[in-house]
């Protein structure tokens, strides 16, 4: 049965809304690239993928997923721009970086904070290099693309993150910016959804 509260489906759902075959998006916290798979897969072998994460055994096994599936996979090992060519490029760095990388127009772009389940979570995301990167991200936006974020208020530290996230969700001006928030009513502290999307060039 389907759980209505697993807010991460729903941010995939409304990334594929606006995603067509041929475009270009980002990943800001690749991690084992289940989230990439969904920008991959929608976007086809004629777009562009570009994944973000700080932790390289995570990248490896998101590389022999992705690889599994059949997506073409460049491990990006240098520290400037991704190419215009299509692929998935899994980047190993900071995603505050991501305006080194991505100079072109993006399409839509997926963040999924926290830690990796299963992983160390000392390796987590943090204020100020999410919302750095966020911004870089939404300036990287064509209009209509969207910005989807899962924010994890409930483990150490992740309450002064989403404060951070929901600031800059909260401060983009309407109507050039539109701005969904989904969240569960009934679970205080649960994981929950912002969604930016660009109204207007
Ligand atoms: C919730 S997990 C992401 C799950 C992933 N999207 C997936 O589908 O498996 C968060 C990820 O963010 C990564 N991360 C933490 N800080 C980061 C940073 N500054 N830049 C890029 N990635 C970061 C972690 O290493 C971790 O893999």
């Amino acid at each position: 049965m389907p759980n209505l509260t697993l807010v991460v489906p729903w941010s995939h759902a409304l990334l594929r809304e606006v995603l067509r075959p041929g475009d270009a998006a980002v990943d800001l916290t690749a991690g084992e690239g289940r989230d990439t798979q969904v920008l991959a897969d929608a976007v086809g072998p004629a777009g562009r993928v570009v994944a973000f994460d700080v932790q390289a055994a995570a990248l490896k096994q998101a590389a022999a997923a992705l690889r599994a599936t059949g997506c073409t996979v460049v491990d990006w090992m240098t520290g400037c721009e991704v190419p215009a060519t299509p692929g998935v490029y899994l980047v190993h760095a900071c995603h505050s970086t991501v305006a080194a990388f991505v100079t072109s127009p993006i399409r839509a772009a997926v963040a999924n904070l926290g830690y990796l389940p299963g992983g160390d979570s000392a390796l987590t995301t943090r204020p100020e290099t999410t919302c750095r990167s966020l911004q870089g991200t939404l300036d990287l936006l064509l209009a209509g693309g969207r910005l989807a974020v899962t924010v994890y208020p409930g483990h150490p530290g992740g309450d002064v993150e989403a404060a951070a996230v929901d600031r800059l969700f909260a401060a983009l001006p309407c109507p050039s910016w539109q701005v969904l928030r989904v969240s569960v009513a009934n679970a205080p502290g649960a994981p929950y959804l912002l969604v930016a999307e660009k109204r207007s060039g």
